[in-house]
């Protein structure tokens, strides 16, 4: 995954709406890409928490950590289907919601812990080039989807569906943007 992603990330940021202060947590943080980013935006007095299950995505994030964050900073291992926080400002998710089995349940809990919500996800549509690289992707990750099912592609179009119908059901507003031609949406969810 590219640091910027064509700008998504710093896009991801703004719609979370981070004021000073403010405590955000990013579940499947990664590398921690976006952390550092976060609690820029947040300042000192801000908490950014970062959730991944594997531990080794954490090392990176740690060694990103040391370099670029403060102490306010907090890496956790847990999965983000069972959020490892009860109540926090604001929730951020990127390229992680379409690998769950069932989005839907999942940010209903997302949606539970904050006022604000934002994922960025894959959308597979109608390029072809694109699709290519998307089922790249999921071929990558095909251990988190039902091969017996449908192509992975498939699943990961219809996850993103469902993640996005989540967020609409259960914020009080929500906006959605298309980025890239098209294969990257992102969707930010008020309380
Ligand atoms: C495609 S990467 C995206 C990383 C980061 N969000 C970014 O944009 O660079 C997906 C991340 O989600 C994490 N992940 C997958 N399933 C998870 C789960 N159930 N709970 C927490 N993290 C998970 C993976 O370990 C991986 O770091």
């Amino acid at each position: 995954m590219t640091a910027s992603v064509g700008g998504i990330r710093q896009r991801c940021i703004e719609a979370l709406e981070l004021k000073t202060g403010d405590t955000v947590v990013e579940f499947g943080c990664g590398p921690g890409i976006n952390i550092v980013k976060l609690q820029e935006a947040i300042g000192p007095s801000g908490k950014a928490v970062g959730v991944d299950i594997s531990a080794n995505m954490l090392c990176r994030a740690k060694a990103r950590a040391d370099k670029h964050m403060n102490s306010c900073t907090e890496l956790i291992q847990a999965d983000a289907t069972e959020p490892p926080v009860h109540s926090v400002d604001a929730v951020l998710a990127t390229f992680v919601s379409s690998l769950f089995p069932d989005p839907y349940s999942v940010i209903k809990k997302w949606c539970d812990l904050a006022d604000r919500v934002v994922i960025a996800s894959f959308t597979p549509g109608s390029n072809t080039v694109a699709n290519i690289g998307l089922a790249g992707f999921a071929q990558l990750n095909k251990r988190l989807f039902d091969l017996k099912q449908s192509n992975p592609l498939t699943q990961l179009q219809k996850r993103t569906e469902i993640a996005h119908q989540a967020l609409k059901d259960h914020m009080s507003t929500t906006n959605q943007e298309a980025h890239l031609w098209g294969t990257i949406g992102i969707a930010a969810g008020k309380s």
